[in-house]
């Protein structure tokens, strides 16, 4: 076989080929798609001497500017690490509705990812028989702790009428529907959310029967394109009504955390999510319970049982699971939740944020044991 020829750039550097500019670009994933761009099919090379052109395919017009611009610093620092290399000029282009539609029924047939035996997203249900006591604050702060891991984590609001974790994560950008049905979950503080609050005017009421609500979660999970995150946070309505029951259905691998508060009284009425989740229509496994709002540390470093002690051990022991998490009352944490701006990012450092950090961590290390395959056969 005769030898390649190459021809030296001023540098004295061989030129560089289009194979190894894909070469490079299979390191670029897509931010929305969680794809490289060699996989998807959607950068187009050319190379001329030590000048290469790209084109990026982008799946809509409406690509969130934060993703594109992710997308085009990655290629640039890929195709900068191919040597000889001198002038890249890159462009970006939607690839128009039909190409789209057909590059998402590829990567996202119909069906319900999350109830597969072989799905590897670990599904939280972070829930309370009780209301305010801060299933939501729990469920952004775990979320963002579990991404700061380095995790890919999304949130579903299952709390259709209250919906509160578009506000406390500060998301108020629409989701983009790519084709006519996928739809890309917007991101912030690197977690994805579906939300109910997505679709209508947060002062108006939601008023839906059960199957309604029920066709609304088997919405998020199907159409949102998830991209095989690892974990799903789903933030629960309080209570043990429809939503819990449909979730069960939807989400039969999933794992359940209590939250409550300290005070005997309340832990009482959270645990009605624990036997809920334990009984024998639902069986999902309860893996922890989570206190919120155990102490106030004054300005004296003391720290002040403000709404009494011992909910939390109490409900852990009567529904035999540990303890994973005990998180401080800080104005701070309710200020960032309104504000959209969560104190595991404001205040990485604080004794709250801390808290959250030890819980994700517990919940890493914890991975639940595998299913049983209900249709094995032994002979
Ligand atoms: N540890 C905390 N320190 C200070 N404020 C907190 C703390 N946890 C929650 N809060 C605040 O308490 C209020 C209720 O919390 P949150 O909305 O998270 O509870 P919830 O259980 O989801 O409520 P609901 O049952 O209404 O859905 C919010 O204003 C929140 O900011
Ligand atoms: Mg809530």
């Amino acid at each position: 076989m005769p030898e390649p020829v190459t021809h030296p750039t001023r540098k004295g550097l061989p030129m560089p080929t289009e194979a190894e500019i894909l070469d490079a670009l299979r390191g670029v994933v897509d931010p929305e798609l969680h794809r490289d761009l060699v996989d998807l099919g959607t950068a187009r090379v050319s190379v001329r001497g030590s000048t290469v052109d790209i084109e990026v395919g982008l799946v809509t017009d409406e690509y969130p500017e934060e993703a594109e611009r992710e997308l085009h610093d990655a290629v640039v620092a890929a195709v900068r690490a191919v040597p000889g290399v001198e002038e890249l000029k890159l462009a970006f282009a939607d690839i128009g509705e039909d190409a789209a539609a057909e590059l998402m029924q590829r990567l996202h047939p119909n069906g319900l990812p999350f109830a597969e035996e072989n799905s590897r997203a670990r599904v939280l249900l972070i829930s309370s028989g009780k209301g305010g006591v801060g299933k939501s604050s729990v469920t952004v702060n775990v979320a963002v702790a579990l991404a700061q891991r380095g995790k890919r984590v999304a949130i579903v609001d299952a709390d259709v009428y209250g919906f509160s974790i578009p506000a406390m994560l500060g998301i108020d950008t629409p989701p983009v529907v790519v084709g006519d049905r996928v739809v890309l979950p917007p991101r912030k503080h690197g977690v994805r959310l579906a939300s109910i609050g997505f679709f209508v005017p947060e002062d108006q009421p939601v008023i839906w029967r059960g199957p309604m609500l029920h066709k609304a979660l088997e919405q998020f999970l199907t159409d949102f394109y998830w991209g095989d995150p690892d974990y799903l946070v789903v933030d629960m309505p309080p209570g043990t009504g429809d939503i819990s029951l449909s979730l069960a259905q939807l989400l039969p691998g999933a794992e359940a955390y209590v939250v409550t508060t300290p005070q005997p009284a309340a832990q009482r009425v959270a645990q009605r999510a624990g036997t809920m989740f334990q009984h024998q229509n639902i069986r999902i496994p309860v893996r922890g319970v989570i206190e919120n709002m155990s102490w106030f540390t004054g300005d004296d470093g003391v720290r002040y049982p403000l709404f009494g002690a011992g909910g939390g051990e109490l409900l852990a022991t009567r529904l035999d699971v540990p303890l994973v998490g005990r998180v401080p009352l800080v104005p701070a944490l309710r200020e960032g939740g309104d504000i959209g701006m969560p104190i595991t990012v404001s205040e990485p450092e604080s004794e709250a944020a801390a808290a959250f950090a030890e819980t994700a961590a517990w919940i890493e290390a914890h991975p639940p044991t595998k299913r049983r395959n209900p249709a094995l056969k032994v002979v």
